[in-house]
C-alpha cells in the first residue's frame, strides 16, 4: 500500500468531504446486529455472523486505504461466552477461517494484526492461529488491526490493578507512581494511542463493557445500520460526522480556536 497522502480531501458525496489531514488516530467498532440482520431474511443466526466477516474485511480495507492507523473490532466480549454453545462454534470456526483466509490480505495492506482480551480463553485452535497470523504480521506498519476477543473492559481493569498492587506490594513501584500513564501501561491496549471515534452498529446506543478507560474522549457515532450491510460509505459518513465535531477536551470553543 502506497500510504495516503498526509492532505487529501476525499469526496464522499455531492456534499461532503473527509480531510485526510485530520483523521480520527483510532477508531473502533462495536460490530453489532449480526443476528437481526439474519433474522429479517428469515436465516439462522450463523448466517448474520458469516455476512458480517464481509462487513470486517470492507472496513479493515477502507480504514487502511484511508490512512486510519488503529482499528480495533469488539468481535468477542466476555458476556459472549453465555451465548448457545452452538452459536460460539460458529463464531470462533469463522474466526480461524477469517484469519486463515485474510493473512495475505492483511500483508498486503502491510496491517499488523494484533488481539486484546483473555486470549487464553479461547479454543486452542483460534488462539494458535491467531498467534501465527499475529508473527506473520509483526513487522507490518501501515495499520494495525486490533481484534477484541473474550474482551471484557471491567476485567482488563481488574487485571491492571491487580498487577500494579502486586507491584506496590513487592517494592517495584512505590503508591506515589501511580498514575494514568502507569494504568495505561497495564491494560491489554499500552501499545495503543486513545480511541477517538467509537462507531456502535444496529441503533444500540451503549458502550457494552467495551474499553471504559480507552474511550474517555472519544467521540460516539451509533447508527441504525446492522452490521453486515455497514459498508465503506458508512464508514466515510461516521468520519465525516466526526471531522465536523468540536473536541474540546475540557477547553472552551475560543481556546481551541
Ligand atoms: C454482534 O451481533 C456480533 C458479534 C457478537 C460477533 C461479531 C463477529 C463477526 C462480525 C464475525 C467474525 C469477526 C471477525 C473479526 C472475522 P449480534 O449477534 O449480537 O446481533 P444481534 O444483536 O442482532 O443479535
Amino acid at each position: 500500500m502506497g500510504g495516503t497522502p498526509v492532505f487529501a480531501l476525499i469526496k464522499v458525496n455531492l456534499k461532503e468531504t473527509i480531510n485526510t489531514s485530520r483523521l480520527p488516530k483510532h477508531i473502533a467498532i462495536i460490530m453489532d446486529g449480526n443476528g437481526r440482520w439474519a433474522k429479517q431474511k428469515g436465516m439462522l443466526r450463523a448466517f448474520g455472523h458469516k455476512n458480517g466477516t464481509k462487513a470486517v474485511r470492507e472496513t479493515v480495507e477502507a480504514c487502511a486505504e484511508l490512512g486510519i492507523k488503529n482499528l480495533t473490532l469488539y468481535a468477542f466480549s466476555t458476556e459472549n461466552w453465555n451465548r448457545p454453545k452452538i452459536e460460539i462454534d460458529t463464531l470462533m470456526r469463522l474466526l480461524v477461517s477469517s484469519l486463515k483466509k485474510e493473512t495475505t490480505t492483511l500483508s498486503d495492506h502491510n496491517i499488523k494484526l494484533a488481539a486484546i482480551g483473555n486470549l487464553n480463553a479461547l479454543p486452542n485452535k483460534v488462539h494458535r492461529e491467531l498467534k501465527e497470523v499475529i508473527a506473520h504480521t509483526k513487522d507490518n506498519t501501515h495499520m494495525t488491526l486490533t481484534l477484541a476477543l473474550s474482551y471484557g473492559s471491567r476485567e482488563e481493569l481488574v487485571n491492571a490493578f491487580k498487577e500494579i498492587s502486586n507491584k506496590v506490594k513487592n517494592n517495584i513501584i512505590s503508591s506515589e507512581s501511580i498514575d494514568e500513564s502507569l494504568i495505561n501501561n497495564h491494560l491489554y491496549t499500552r501499545n495503543l494511542p486513545d480511541v477517538d471515534l467509537i462507531i456502535r452498529t444496529s441503533g444500540e446506543q451503549r458502550i457494552s463493557n467495551f474499553l471504559l478507560w480507552q474511550i474517555a474522549y472519544a467521540e460516539l457515532y451509533f447508527t441504525s445500520i446492522l452490521w453486515p450491510d455497514f459498508t465503506k460509505e458508512n464508514l466515510y459518513q461516521a468520519i465525516v460526522e466526526y471531522q465536523k465535531r468540536e473536541r474540546r477536551f475540557g477547553k472552551t470553543s475560543e481556546q481551541i480556536n
